[in-house]
């Protein structure tokens, strides 16, 4: 075993009447995993755990959460210290490069993100192809894979590999602004070196000849926010998928678009969008969110509470009340206080806190609840909502694609399963089948 973890004791397992000892593993925080990898060569058993709710597929030192605690640690970091001091482009270096970078550093990490930023010609011309209603997920995926036919890397992708982030951070930043600005048939706005990171992507999306965008100060700085939050969260669906595809030793363009793939889902990224339109429904419906708990509630009913509950969290989202306070700060700057969507949005918030259903599940307002109240103020459109979810997480899913696979222990990933289906048969030929 070569990760760093150290063996802090013993677990036994009886199966029938034999006993079978396997390691248990510490990390640093002093959460616990048995070693199960040799159970199946020494038992002949494999463990059970669909939608791995308990299986810890590696080790890693980029993010810690408790869930029971509401803690979230970037590289050892508070979420709410990286979330009130740091702007995203530092936050991003911290994911990738495992440190916070100092002036020099940051200045450096800039300029590489100022030089990746133009789209190449032949990129933008994809966007002319796609259907007018066609999803900005899929937009995103299809042009981060393809982003490895322009930039290819080299043989040992790691010796490129800061450049390859620089230009994912950059360039997914104006696919973003363009798909937007295609979507609507307005000319495209080009990055700026003058801009920050988020002020430059602001200005792709909203600037226009007849109309030149006003940089907001707070607006900027809810989005570094957003971003930040969005930055990493260990595990996650999409995460564990693109450390999966690329444990296939794929690039790590084409391993980042199987991630966005899978954070387009509503049980996942796609929840910020659902959110909104879920406000939107209950608004429309003359404001009853009460309705929509019983609904919630209701077992015979598959609608869910979107913006609620989270697999780890069985306590306060800690993004959750950063979001919150951001989103009062801004539509408070932009006058739009008396936002209706908002104040379905507590209320809902307030009454599923106090409600038996929600105490006894464990189930919180997450990360998706208020982001997209601030979203909608800014205006970015819903649809690109888990767009914006894509350019937050990106950092991490780099770390973590660099993380696996420059960990020796790093193997394909190929979970096991316990056949159910039928015994072998005897092969009956086309013309005798009925
Ligand atoms: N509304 C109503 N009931 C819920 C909700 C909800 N949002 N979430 C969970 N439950 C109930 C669920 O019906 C189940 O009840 P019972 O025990 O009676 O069968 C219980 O709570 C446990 O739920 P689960 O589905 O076993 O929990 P999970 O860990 O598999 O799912 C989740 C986690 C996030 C997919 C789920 O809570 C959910 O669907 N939430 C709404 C979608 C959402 O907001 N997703 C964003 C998650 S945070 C950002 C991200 O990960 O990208």
């Amino acid at each position: 075993m070569s990760e760093k973890y150290k063996i802090c004791g013993n677990a036994e397992v009886r199966i029938d009447d034999q006993v079978f000892t396997l390691p248990v593993f510490e990390g640093s925080e002093g959460e616990r995993a048995i070693d199960i990898r040799k159970l199946r060569s020494e038992t002949g058993l494999i463990t059970l755990d669909s939608g791995y709710m308990n299986t810890g597929s590696c080790t890693s030192n980029i993010t810690f959460l408790d869930g029971e605690k509401s803690v979230l640690h970037y590289r050892g970091y508070s979420i709410e210290d990286l979330a009130d001091q740091c702007s995203f482009v530092e936050v991003a270096y911290l994911l990738i490069h495992s440190k916070l970078p100092t002036n020099v550093e940051l200045d450096g990490f800039k300029r590489q993100l100022n030089d990746h930023s133009i789209l190449h010609e032949d990129m933008i011309h994809f966007f002319d192809r796609f259907p007018p209603a066609a999803s900005p997920m899929s937009i995103l995926s299809s042009m981060v894979n393809s982003l490895h036919n322009f930039y290819p890397e080299m043989d040992d992708p790691l010796e490129t590999l800061n450049i390859t982030a620089a230009r994912l951070l950059s360039k997914v930043r104006t696919i973003a602004a363009f798909s937007y600005k295609k979507s609507n048939g307005y000319p495209l706005v080009y990055p700026r070196f003058n801009l920050s990171y988020c002020a430059n992507f602001l200005n792709m999306m909203f600037d226009s000849p007849v109309r030149p965008y006003l940089i907001n100060d707070v607006v900027v700085d809810a989005l570094n926010k957003l971003l930040i939050l969005h930055g990493d969260h260990e595990q996650n669906c999409s995460t564990a998928t693109v450390r999966m595809v690329g444990s296939a030793r794929v690039n790590v363009y084409a391993s980042i678009s199987a991630g966005i793939n899978a954070l387009w889902g509503p049980l996942h990224g796609g929840a910020n969008q659902a959110v909104m339109e879920m406000l939107e429904e209950i608004h429309q419906d003359g404001g009853n969110y009460r309705k929509f708990i019983e609904k919630a509630k209701d077992p015979d009913d598959p609608f869910r509470l979107v913006g609620f509950g989270h697999r780890v969290y069985k306590s306060h989202d800690p993004r959750c009340r950063i979001i919150k306070k951001a989103c009062d700060d801004v539509l408070k700057s932009l006058q739009m206080e008396d936002d209706p969507l908002l104040a379905i949005a507590k209320e809902l918030e307030e009454v599923a806190l106090s409600d038996e259903y929600f105490i006894e599940r464990r189930l919180y307002p997450n990360v998706d609840f208020y982001s997209g109240i601030i979203y909608r103020a800014i205006g970015i459109p819903t649809n690109m909502f888990t767009v914006m979810f894509a350019l937050g997480r990106l950092p991490g899913w780099i770390a973590h694609w660099e993380e696996m696979w420059k960990s020796p222990d790093a193997r394909i990933s190929r979970p096991r399963q316990i056949y159910t289906g039928p015994l072998l048969r005897k092969f009956v030929p086309i013309e005798e089948r009925e």
